[in-house]
């Protein structure tokens, strides 16, 4: 087995891109998304469109993603697909498609926990990124979690703490909403924070015990604040953007960072891996950064490509599991709410 070329195809559909990669080995070959566009104008993920652009992307995806790794479907060894944590009807195209391709290539199907996949995206071999030893602590920082999981082995987690309300990134693209910025307004309010000065706004942090974290909180007092503003000015959002945006990012940070400490005085361990959407974020990617020269920590931020959601996270699972033999028959079914074990 250990001297075996494999080649994954891997399929990620659980919100709104749908993607595929191949894998050889713990190799990424291609990885290619298409990111759905029809959202923005909704200010939001609607589930049912979704599902219709999944079915319309999945085929010419997988193509691209077979010719650009210069791969013939009839040299894979095993498909791997994302099971969930999502929305229903995106991940009922993926889990569809994937079995059917597995019947009809004859060859092994392997289920994927989304979360798990953004962790495990740290083994994909690639130049000048180190891969984390054992055991090892990742924060998952996304649109639909936020959680911090003691990872024992690939496949032994423990969830330490994580969101009672609003996840990260839902904080970052609410808080977005508010300033009047498209969906997804994550990227967008961390390009505006770079240019402003982040003192300038203070908003409360929460108290939450232990390593929970709750950002509902912080939405309700930025629309406060905005509204208050407003009626002074209506041209504040515009005269103070970049302040604005520097000012919330610098709360959300804090917050994580905070928590972050808490968990390595708790565990002892100071070996830190982030991942999701939330961690190309500037901020935690600089925060952390810092955190090594400061506090001694090993930090492991992953590359742009693998932040969002994607499918080569979803291979390299498929990859490790394919090593234990572990797969999955015909009858596995799709599951929207997937916890981590
Ligand atoms: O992991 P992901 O692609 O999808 C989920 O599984 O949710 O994460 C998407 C989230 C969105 O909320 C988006 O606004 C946020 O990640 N995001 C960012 C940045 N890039 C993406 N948030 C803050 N700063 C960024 N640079
Ligand atoms: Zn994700």
């Amino acid at each position: 087995m250990e001297n075996k070329t494999i080649y994954i195809l891997a399929i990620e559909s659980s919100c709104d891109d749908t993607s595929a990669a191949v894998l050889c080995n713990n190799k990424t070959l291609s990885n290619v998304v298409a990111t759905q566009k029809i959202h923005e104008e909704y200010g939001g993920v609607v589930p049912e469109l979704a599902s219709r652009a999944h079915q319309q992307n999945i085929v010419p995806v997988v193509h691209q993603a077979l010719a650009k790794a210069n791969i013939d479907k009839k040299q894979l060894s095993a498909i791997a697909f994302t099971r969930g944590p999502g929305l229903m009807g995106s991940l009922l195209v993926g889990t569809s498609f994937a079995k059917s391709l597995s019947l009809g290539l004859d060859i092994p199907l392997i289920e994927v926990n989304h979360m798990q996949a953004h962790i495990l995206s740290h083994f994909i071999e690639e130049e000048n990124y180190k891969i984390p030893s054992f055991p090892f602590l990742a924060m998952t920082i996304s649109g639909g979690h936020t959680q911090i999981v003691l990872v024992k082995d690939h496949f032994d987690m423990e969830i330490l703490g994580e969101s009672l309300d609003d996840a990260v990134g839902e904080a970052y693209d609410k808080s977005a909403k508010i300033l009047g910025l498209p969906y997804p307004g994550g990227p967008l309010v961390d390009k505006y924070a770079q240019l402003g000065n982040a003192k300038a706004f203070p908003f409360p942090k929460p108290k939450v015990d232990g390593l929970n974290f709750s950002f509902s909180g912080l939405k309700t007092s930025i629309l406060y604040f905005i509204q208050r503003e407003t009626k002074n000015n209506p041209n504040f959002i515009s005269e103070n953007i970049n302040d604005i945006c520097a000012s919330i990012q610098y709360t959300i940070i804090n917050i994580l960072m905070d928590k972050l400490k808490k968990a390595v005085k708790q565990t002892g361990i100071k070996q830190i891996a982030i991942g999701g959407g939330v961690s190309a974020n500037s901020g935690i990617r600089q925060a952390l950064q810092n955190a090594e020269d400061k506090w001694g920590w090993t930090t492991y931020i992953p590359k742009f490509e693998y932040c969002t959601d994607n499918a080569a996270m979803i291979g390299i699972v498929g990859y490790l599991k394919y090593k234990e033999l572990n797969f999955v028959d015909q009858s596995v079914t799709a599951k929207a709410r997937y916890v981590i074990e």
